[in-house]
This record gives structure tokens, sequence and C-alpha cells, in this order.
């Protein structure tokens, strides 16, 4: 028999006696403490809201910073961001995953380009809304699609972010030249008139796109957990955004999409998300399942004022 005293230290922080499998549990723990902890010092220092982040794809960037930053812990973290609020920027950056490319799901700006356009096109001023744009591929694309549709020049695109660092890149309208081939596939299967290389000019390793394009598009700052409606949008793109939040957060942000939009607006999100245990889902009614896009429905209470009118239809003249 053994005594605990006997037994080898652990050299963990295991006390001894403690069973081995132990320590595993335990730091999983410890960084639960951890990521609490950090979240609440985010909010209450600065009123950037995490609390209702996925807490599994959440802890994962907050280790990838711990790490990218080379300190030690998320501890370490929560201290620098207490005590330097200089490096807040850099923080919302790292937790942001501003990952998107030029027409992302090719199919789905078909299904933008062949059942929402033809009744935006009735619409003497357009608003479409992008929220979470990254670095704005997805809100060019659409700019693109807009403009050989003829209807870009009467619309104002808002494209917003919780990340300064993502829009600042957004702004510049500069992506790596190598990303071209696969774009310029991808335009063509979304229904893309003419090639994807009248869009931008090359320049060493980069393509810098057509001032035109970025000429109508507002990039600005807005935190879908507790910025408030935008504007009265014809349509609004968030796609990919909504995975990285707790059911209950989905819903806020979908009752929020559901007060932006006029009657009639279309909504669109991302292939993996879907509104159908949502609330929200009576305001709306499916259009593409396959490219999740919801139109809000003409009676619904959020939906205000100036509804999208039906496309102009002429009927052919009888014989
Ligand atoms: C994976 S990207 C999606 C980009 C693009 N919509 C797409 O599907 O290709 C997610 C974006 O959502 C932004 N984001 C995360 N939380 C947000 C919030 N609370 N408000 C606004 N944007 C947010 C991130 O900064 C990031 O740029």
């Amino acid at each position: 028999m053994t005594s605990p005293q006997d037994e080898p230290p652990a050299g963990d922080g295991r006390a001894p006696g403690d069973p081995p499998g132990h320590d595993a549990a335990d730091a999983l723990a410890l960084e639960t403490i951890e990521v609490d902890l950090f979240v609440e010092a985010l909010h209450r220092r600065y009123g950037y809201d995490f609390r209702d982040y996925s807490r599994a794809s959440l802890t994962r960037r907050v280790r990838n910073l711990v790490t990218s930053l080379n300190l030690a812990t998320i501890s370490d973290l929560t201290t620098r961001l207490l005590h330097q609020p200089g490096r807040i920027a850099e923080v919302i950056s790292g937790l942001s995953v501003p990952v998107s490319e030029f027409f992302r799901d090719p199919s789905v700006f078909l299904t933008l380009k062949e059942k929402v356009f033809p009744h935006l096109a009735s619409y003497p001023q357009i608003n479409v809304w992008q929220a979470g744009c990254a670095h704005g591929e997805e809100i060019y694309s659409l700019a693109i699609l807009l403009s050989e549709a003829g209807l870009y020049e009467r619309t104002r695109i808002f494209a917003t972010d919780i990340s300064k660092s993502a829009l600042a890149r957004a702004r510049e309208g500069i992506f790596p030249l190598r990303e071209a081939p696969d774009a310029a596939r991808r335009y063509l299967a979304a229904g893309g008139a003419h090639s994807f290389s009248a869009y931008y000019h090359a320049r060493y390793d980069l393509m810098k796109l057509d001032e035109r394009l970025i000429s109508r598009v507002t990039f600005a700052e807005h935190n879908l957990v507790t910025d408030g409606v935008f504007c009265e949008a014809h349509l609004i793109l968030c796609r990919n955004v909504l995975i990285y939040f707790t059911t209950p957060l989905q819903d806020r942000v979908l009752a929020r999409f559901a007060e932006s939009l006029v009657r009639g607006g279309f909504l669109c999100v991302g292939t993996r998300e879907n509104l159908e245990f949502s609330p929200a889902r009576t305001q709306f009614q499916l259009v593409d399942a396959n490219a999740q896009l919801y139109r809000l429905r003409t009676g619904a209470p959020g939906g205000p004022r100036n509804p999208v009118p039906e496309p102009f239809n002429p009927r052919r003249p009888e014989r």
C-alpha cells in the first residue's frame, strides 16, 4: 500500500491521488473557464459580445490567437486585452474568419440572377446589404452580375463586417492573382456573360478590381449581435456567418433581417444554414432550398414600407 505522500509528483499540477486521465478533463475545464473570462472581458471592456457564439469554434479561434501572438495561455491574452486597448482590432480580426471566394457556390449566384434580379429590375432604387462581407469577394461577385444585368447603376450596396481589418482589405479590391482561374470558372457557372478577366487589372501577382465595381459599394463596420437594423434592403446576403452563432443568437439576427427588409425582400443565407427551426421562419417563404433563398412575406409584421414589385411581365398580344 502506498500513501499519497509515496506517489511520484504528477509534475503537471495534478494532485497526488488523482486518477490518470484526469489531466485532459482538468485542462479542458480550465480552458472553459479561461475562454469564459476572455469573452466576459471582451464584452465588459469593449462591448464586443461573443457570448452567444458557438463555443467549439470560438475556442479554436481563441487558441489560434494565443499561438499566433506567442502567448502562453488564454489568460495572458485576456490580460493583454484588458490592458492594451490599442490591440482590440487585432483580437477581433483574429476571432473573425474572413474566408470567402469569388462566386462561392456559383449555383447560388445563378439563382439570385434568375429568381431575384427580375424582381429587383422593376425597382427604381435597389438596396443590397451584405452582412459578414469578409474581404468582399462575394459582394464584388454580385456587383459583376448586377452590372451585367444592367442593374448596378441603380443599386446601393452596403457591405458590413465586425472586423475593421477585413473591411480595409475589402475596400482595396485587391486580391491574389492566383485566385483568378478558379474565380473565372465559377463566374461562368454563375451565369456570367463575359469574361471574368474583364473585371480586373493584373499587376505582378495581384489583381485589382475595376474601380467601377468598387464605386457603389459602401463598406461599414456593423456588428450583427449588438447593432441595429442597417438599411431598408431589397436583398440581404448573409452567408456563412450564422453558422458561428448559437441558435438563440441566430434567431435574434434573423428577426433583425426581417425588420431590415422591405416586404417581399429577399434573404439569402449559407447553404449549410437555414431558417427551418427559427421563429422567424413564419415571416419568410422559401424561394429556393438549394440556395437557401427566402422572401419576406408581404404580410409579415416586421417588413416595412415599400414592397418589392413583381417583375414586369408584359403579356403577349393576343392574335
Ligand atoms: C466565413 S466569413 C463569410 C464571408 C462570406 N459571407 C462568404 O460566405 O464567403 C464570416 C464573416 O462574418 C464576420 N462576422 C462574424 N461575426 C460577425 C458579427 N457579429 N457581425 C458582423 N460580421 C461578423 C467575420 O468577420 C467574417 O468576415
